[in-house]
């Protein structure tokens, strides 16, 4: 943990929100073979800690988002949520689902919701709270068409994303991704948020994850960002601290997202 007040804050956990122990993951194919999508991913996400994982298409980010969500069941491994291994479903996540992000405008609300969700606060306020931030955003009108967005009185602790800002355009991206830093610095919750894109992934996180293409995706690189908060993050891209980052994962990440393409063309 980089915050050490964070550490004896009330209410906080020394055991790590996530924490994934050397996780396998395959899958049974239909003609009877096995798909090893995931190997020996070892990773721990700290109770109010932002972890990013980044890799190439295909290479298991939304099946290890899974694992900790409980919907998939590692094939070695195991799974702890604060100290406790996770049988079922990890019921002190909220997970924004990849499929969600289909449809812009609705993700633009569930951003707003699962925000407000992971911050732990009464569904109300919550809905109250969101509707000013979408109207701040220009995006108000929208939010009377999904009235059943802001789900669930239910206290979380942590937060799944994948992708979530996925279809929206560049701009959008940046306004949520704002959003999104102002609801979890309020009540600082454990996120562990997939993208593909590297930019939006140093912005956003306290620590980014690479993995390796697939099959057998592995945890390639951790690396910490050291860049200070509260950020903006359009601002924050412009910092020389930011581009010495992205220099450094990107040399990691480039050969892993040029295989992820090879390996796709040869499967069609
Ligand atoms: N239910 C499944 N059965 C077989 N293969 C799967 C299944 N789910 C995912 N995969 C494969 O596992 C790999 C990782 O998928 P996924 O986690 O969705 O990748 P990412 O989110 O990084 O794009 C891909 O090659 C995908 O085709
Ligand atoms: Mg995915």
């Amino acid at each position: 943990m980089t915050d050490p007040a964070a550490a004896t804050a009330p209410g906080r956990s020394n055991d790590a929100a996530i924490a994934l122990n050397g996780v396998d993951v395959a899958f049974r194919l239909a003609d009877g073979g096995v798909y090893r999508a995931v190997q020996s991913a070892t990773l721990e996400v700290a109770d109010g800690e932002f972890v990013a994982i980044v890799g190439p298409t295909g290479c298991g980010k939304s099946t290890l988002l899974n694992i900790a969500a409980g919907l998939l069941a590692p094939a070695a491994g195991t799974v702890d949520i604060f100290g406790q291994i996770l049988g079922t479903l990890n019921r002190q996540a909220g997970y924004l689902f990849q499929a969600d992000a289909l449809f812009p405008w609705k993700t633009a609300l569930e951003n707003v919701a699962i925000g407000l969700e992971t911050a732990g606060m009464p569904q109300t306020e919550a809905r109250a709270r969101a509707k000013d931030w979408l109207t701040r955003v220009g995006l108000g009108s929208f939010g009377d068409r999904y009235p059943h967005m802001l789900s669930g009185g239910q206290r979380k602790r942590v937060g799944l994303m994948d992708e979530p800002f996925g279809p929206l355009d560049a701009q959008t991206r940046q306004i949520m991704g704002n959003l999104l830093l102002d609801l979890w610095s309020a009540d600082r919750k454990a996120v562990l948020f997939v993208t593909h894109d590297l930019e939006e992934a140093i912005a956003l996180s306290d620590r980014v994850v690479i993995m390796s293409a697939g099959p057998s995706a592995r945890i390639i690189g951790d690396w910490r960002v050291k860049l200070s908060r509260p950020r903006d993050i359009a601002e924050i891209k412009l910092d020389p601290a930011f581009h010495d980052l992205h220099r450094d994962i990107w040399q990691m990440l480039k050969s892993e997202v040029i295989k992820g393409y090879q390996q796709a063309e040869n499967r069609t």
